[in-house]
């Protein structure tokens, strides 16, 4: 008997569809972010946050910024350092209250390490910090001083973009479930990016708005990761899908099980059919005229991952409601493309379902037909990932894409070969494999390619249907890899196990604990490159 009995939600769900005046989403901090080029004893912020490499402290005495801004203070900056033992090494963060001797109430030094080794992306997880410590004094405007070396023509804009980013990143919480007074508030409302050292050429608006527009969907997708799966239902899921379509003017078709089962979508159906929530299909549309490509981007929508009839243990169970976290990067990254205007046709498929063990849940043994008309014998129902995926890669071919890319916490053995913050990549296509990683690195998301040896499908046959779901126990991500590359054919495809990386279990830098949002700034970095190609 099905169960009707519906557990209460704490607050009034979801937050995500929640409009406020300033920008729809009350998940995030409203966020003045501008750029300046005023030097910096013309700024009139109440927190000064100076990007400080090693350089000045390696010439002895100190110099540039900090040896000027020393010098107004009488030499208290340095001393201070000294005693502090602060040489600019990364994550290393001095405070300094000014006391009426600058207009900024504090000075917040961020060490990055040594300036030959700088980059743009250096700036994202030091303007985070910036935007912390500065909160941490309750500060409203914060000036972050940028360091000459990247005040370049060439590294302005992803300078200013990768700094808008991380400020706005660094104000993210997820406090929701929090009583008022156990919460701390954001109390940063102005950030300005400060570029003083070279006049620059180019535009620096865009990459403004490319940051902002890149930090509103990578917070969507963490919001949408750290709801408790109580309140991220594959109908609350596709639901806060239909929200963004509507703000965002996508369209969206969002599927139930009697329109999946017209579709002949066994895999995924299989996996939804031991749990009391109905699934959801949600294909979510971007159709800008003339687009210079076509791109299908699918995410893993399990919205809670038990394991199913093989049920995992209390520990591995514990933090499974984090399965969506693909569906949530594509649901956001679609969105954030829309605002975007990017030329290139996007659709975002996900298949949304919980993995539950019950009477009606599949069982070990079953063999299923896959929407593709290839048969799968279960051998571990805890390997549903890879189903529904299959099922939802079918759907995407059928839309022609030129490339296909699908994103899913899919594996454990991800995260045995590349550890905690390493996405695994995998391809058909060695081209779009070095521009998938391309994108990575420009994004500054750790991502690295693992191989798809083909000896290795001797692991998935079976003697009674056309595959198995499962293989042995060596190379675990590179099966499940296998196993959606049976379903793919010859189009351009990325698979991207981002197991690790879609959570965190502590703070750092821009990253916050628990969901990431891991996935939306390369997917967005990859569309903006084809659009300018
Ligand atoms: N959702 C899990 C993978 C996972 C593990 C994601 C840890 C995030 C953190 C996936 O559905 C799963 O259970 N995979 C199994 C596959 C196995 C049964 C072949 C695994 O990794 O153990
Ligand atoms: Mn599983
Ligand atoms: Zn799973």
């Amino acid at each position: 008997m099905l169960s009707t009995w519906k557990p209460l939600i704490l607050t009034a769900w979801p937050r995500f569809l929640a409009p406020s005046e300033t920008h729809g989403y009350l998940c995030l901090v409203p966020l003045n972010l501008t750029t300046s080029t005023l030097p910096w004893s013309e700024h009139e912020a109440d927190c000064l946050a100076l990007v400080c490499d090693e350089s000045a402290f390696l010439a002895s005495p100190a110099i540039g910024l900090v040896a000027e801004i020393d010098e107004a203070l009488g030499g208290a900056l340095l001393s201070l350092a000294a005693s502090e033992r602060f040489k600019g090494k990364k994550n290393q963060t001095l405070t300094f209250p000014t006391f009426g001797r600058l207009r900024a109430q504090r000075l917040v030094l961020l060490g990055v390490g040594p300036a030959a080794d700088l980059t743009p992306n250096d700036l994202r997880p030091a303007a985070a910090r910036a935007v912390r410590a500065a909160n941490g004094f309750g500060a409203h405007a914060v000036s972050l001083l940028l360091p000459s070396g990247l005040q370049t023509q060439e590294h302005a804009a992803a300078s200013v973009q990768a700094a808008a980013e991380g400020a706005w990143l660094g104000t993210y919480r997820f406090d929701k479930y929090l009583s008022e007074d156990k919460r701390t508030p954001v109390t940063v409302t102005d950030v300005q990016i400060a570029l003083p050292a070279t006049p620059v050429d180019a535009d620096l608006a865009p990459a403004l708005a490319r940051g902002r527009n890149t930090a509103l969907a990578i917070c969507q997708a963490r919001d949408l990761v750290n709801e408790p799966a109580v309140a991220m239902t594959p109908t609350l899921l596709a639901a806060a899908a239909d929200a963004l379509a509507k703000d965002c003017g996508l369209s969206i078709k969002v599927l139930g099980p009697e329109a999946c089962r017209d579709e002949n979508m066994g895999l995924f159906l299989a996996v939804a059919q031991g749990s009391d929530e109905p699934p959801r299909f949600v294909h979510l549309a971007y159709t800008p005229p003339q687009p210079k490509k076509r791109v299908v981007i699918v995410g893993k929508g399990v919205t809670f991952d038990s394991g199913g009839l093989s049920l995992k243990p209390n520990d591995g169970m514990l933090d499974m409601k984090v399965d969506m976290a693909g569906a949530a990067a594509v649901i956001a990254a679609i969105g954030a493309v829309a605002r975007e205007k990017l030329p290139i046709e996007v659709h975002a498929l996900a298949a949304c379902t919980e993995n539950m063990p019950s009477g009606s849940a599949y069982r070990l043994g079953d063999v299923l037909r896959s929407k593709a008309g290839k048969t799968v014998e279960i051998n571990n129902t805890d390997a549903e990932g890879r189903l529904t995926l299959a099922d939802a890669i079918t759907y995407g071919l059928a839309l022609e894409p030129d490339q296909l890319f699908d994103f899913a916490t899919l594996t454990g053995a991800c995260m045995v070969a590349l550890g905690p913050h390493i996405a695994g990549v995998m391809t058909n296509d060695e081209g779009l494999g070095q521009d998938w990683l391309a994108a990575a690195r420009q994004a500054g998301e750790e991502m690295w390619r693992l191989p798809l040896p083909e000896r290795l499908n001797d692991m998935l046959r079976s003697e009674i249907a056309d595959m198995k779901n499962t293989g042995e126990r060596w190379g675990g991500a590179l099966t499940a890899g296998l196993f959606l590359k049976s379903f793919v054919g010859n189009t351009p495809w990325v698979h991207v196990d981002i197991a690790g990386p879609a959570t965190a279990d502590k703070e750092a830098g821009h990253v916050s604990k628990g969901g990431t949002g891991f996935a939306v700034a390369t997917i967005l970095a990859h569309l903006r490159r084809l659009a300018a190609a």
